[in-house]
């Protein structure tokens, strides 16, 4: 069997709503997957989930996959009993910034442990007929066991995502203005309770796609990619201004006339 089809281990920290669509994929491909989180998932098919972290983190693990939400990773992470674990692994994380968990994970992960931050550029609406050709960001932070680390990227690989190495900086600058614009354009159509109407043109219907995608991830997820991600504040500056040249350029065209 090579490297990118062993079957890994895998010890999941925070088993909401995107860490139970990862793992569905991660157990079709026959991976072990062992999860502990704040609620309870215990009647979840085909995982093992623990309610005590200590126990969980005794197990033996190849991969730790953090998915906790943007804004609770800070104190989950400095919770983890890391003294109880059996051997040196790998540490993974799912979130929707980068910089953020990449320094946690340096500061407070034994030093002995490799380090791989990943963004999977989709969620379970997007991915749920699949993972063909959606993007996958990911930086090797710290990586002694490279078959290791290769298995892990495998299980992405494997169902055909678009696989982008790239720092966890260029990845906040980037998903600042893209991810996070598109969010927050998002949130503010549901504020203004946007609707499909009789007469929609197919720009319209977009807007609408756009106002429920956002709307469905979590709060905390949203607040995450504004308070973690330190070009988003930029960004959010930049959609005012721009609103307002909008504006102010129809003004002067209506004075005009
Ligand atoms: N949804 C997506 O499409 C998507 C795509 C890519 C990456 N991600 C990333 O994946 C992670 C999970 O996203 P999500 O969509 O499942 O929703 P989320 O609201 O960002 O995170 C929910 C997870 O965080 C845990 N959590 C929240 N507050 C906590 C606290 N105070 N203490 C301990 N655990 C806490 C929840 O545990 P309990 O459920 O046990 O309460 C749950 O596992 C996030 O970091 C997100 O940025 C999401």
């Amino acid at each position: 069997m090579g490297s990118s089809t062993r079957t890994l281990k895998i010890g999941i920290i925070g088993f909401g709503t995107f860490a139970q669509f990862l793992a569905k994929t991660m157990i079709k491909q026959g991976h072990l997957i062992r999860a502990t989180s704040r609620s309870d998932y215990s009647g979840f098919p085909s995982v093992h989930f623990f309610r005590d972290m200590e126990e969980f983190m005794g197990l033996e693990h190849d991969v730790i996959l953090i998915c906790t939400s943007i804004v609770s990773v800070s104190q989950v992470v400095k919770s983890i009993p890391f003294h109880r674990l059996k051997k040196p692994l790998l540490f993974a994380d799912v979130l929707s910034v980068k910089e953020h968990p990449r320094k946690l994970l340096l500061q407070e992960a034994p030093q002995d442990s490799d380090l791989v931050c990943t963004h999977p550029m989709f969620g379970p609406e997007s991915g749920k007929d699949g993972w063909k050709d959606l993007p996958f960001m990911y930086e090797r932070v710290r990586v002694k066991d490279e078959a290791l680390c290769s298995s892990f990227l495998a299980i992405f690989e494997n169902e055909g995502c678009k696989m982008l190495e790239m720092s966890c900086e260029e990845h906040d600058r980037l998903a600042a203005q893209s991810q996070f614009l598109t969010h927050t354009i998002g949130r503010v159509l549901s504020e203004m309770e946007i609707r499909n109407t009789p007469i929609d043109t197919k720009g319209f219907e977009k807007l609408v796609q756009v106002k429920e995608s956002s709307t469905r991830d979590s709060f905390d997820l949203y607040s995450g990619l504004f308070i973690h991600n330190r070009f988003a504040k930029q960004q959010l500056h930049n959609l005012e201004s721009a609103l307002e040249r909008v504006k102010e350029t129809l003004e002067a065209r209506m004075n005009n006339n």
